[in-house]
């Protein structure tokens, strides 16, 4: 029998992170949303080494209850250059001053390129990639299934920097600044993948320029704790470092606790006591491309150059000659993030209660 119903509706999702406190927040609206499944989530190595963000990724899925998601480990390090992390953002641990449980899951017999391809192939053209952490794990999954941009129904990526500074040099991206290689390879790949037949679908590239956009304050963190019904302490600049959550929900104490070392890394950046929802934002988009507003583009990443190693060129106007390979977001309204990602947040902790 036809028919939509509403399983239809819900989208296979495939995460590939390297949690990370904003990767943490994105995953948690992933469960949240009853339009989304994850079916399946790489470790990438990043913010913090594979191994840890492996156990990050098993506790989050503990505590949220959602250990039947299968997880698996990347590389160790990137595609040609050693690995560099980021604990000074995201924490010892990544995840700031939280503690999550002991993951009860374990880690799939295959590794995260695989991972990639074997989702892709379950879902043919069914299945949404968000890649909000260095490309090492993507570009892998390239070489094992060429075909793999053809399999996906949509593909977003957080990094870059588009008319914009960088964060980790004065013009690259963190994510792409790890592994830059391999940041390359995903977008010569992707612009190629179709021939000379318009592409189906370029994958959506959100960088700094549009994350930074994404400015949690601690007044909207105590926003989404009322929306869980739990009771806790608003933060404030004037709290002592490393205060911990008072928060009675244990998902809003994990997330609090983590944005608090993510607010108090911002502030010593000298951009308040907020912090950029880069992944969260990066997930909602992945499961509604309206929230933003785009332009095409051929981006390339700067290998070479000895001052902007690391730097995603767009060419807007096609100087190159070369197949357009990115859908880059330019316009966000975070008023409509925010609300959703309360509304959606926060239901869903207040049922982990
Ligand atoms: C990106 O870098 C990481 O530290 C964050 O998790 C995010 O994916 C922002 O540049
Ligand atoms: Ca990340």
């Amino acid at each position: 029998m036809g028919g939509v119903t509403a399983a239809d509706a819900v989208i296979p999702v495939f995460a590939d992170v390297d949690t990370g406190v904003d990767d943490a927040m994105a995953l948690a609206y992933l469960f949240a949303s009853a339009d989304a499944r994850v079916v399946g989530i790489a470790s990438t190595a990043g913010n913090v080494p594979v191994d840890q963000v492996c156990a990050n990724n098993l506790g989050l899925l503990e505590l949220c209850g959602t250990s039947e998601i299968p997880v698996s480990k990347g590389s160790q390090r990137p595609l040609a250059i050693p690995l560099r992390t980021a604990e000074d953002t995201h924490g010892p641990e990544g995840i700031g001053y939280a503690q999550l449980p002991v993951g009860g899951g374990t880690l799939t017999d295959y590794d995260a390129a695989q991972a990639w391809v074997r989702a892709a192939r379950e879902y043919p053209g069914e299945l949404v990639g968000l890649a909000v952490g260095p490309l090492t794990n993507l570009a892998l999954a390239l070489r094992l299934e060429p075909a793999l941009p053809r399999l996906l129904r949509r593909l977003v990526i957080m990094g870059g920097a588009f008319g914009y500074r960088g964060n980790t040099t004065p013009v690259a991206e963190w994510n792409v600044n790890v592994d830059p290689e391999a940041a390359a390879e995903v977008f010569s790949v992707w612009g190629a993948a179709w021939g000379l037949e318009p592409p189906a679908h370029l994958p959506i590239v959100l960088g700094l320029n549009l994350t930074e956009n994404a400015v949690m304050t601690p007044s909207t963190l105590s926003r989404l704790a009322a929306a869980a019904n739990s009771s806790t302490t608003p933060m404030s600049v004037l709290d002592d470092r490393g205060t911990r959550s008072a928060a009675a929900n244990p998902l809003i104490r994990v997330l609090e606790d983590a944005m608090r070392f993510y607010f108090e890394f911002h502030f010593d950046q000298g951009e308040g006591y907020i912090a950029h929802l880069h992944d969260p934002l990066a997930a909602a988009v992945a499961l509604d491309p309206d929230l933003v507003r785009y332009r095409q583009a051929t981006v390339d990443v700067e290998l070479t150059g000895t001052l902007t190693r690391g730097m995603t060129v767009p060419d807007w106007t096609g100087h190159w000659g070369r197949h357009l390979n990115a859908r880059v977001g330019i316009d966000v309204d975070p008023g409509v993030f925010f609300e959703r990602f309360i509304a959606r947040v926060g239901p869903f902790a207040a049922t982990l209660a």
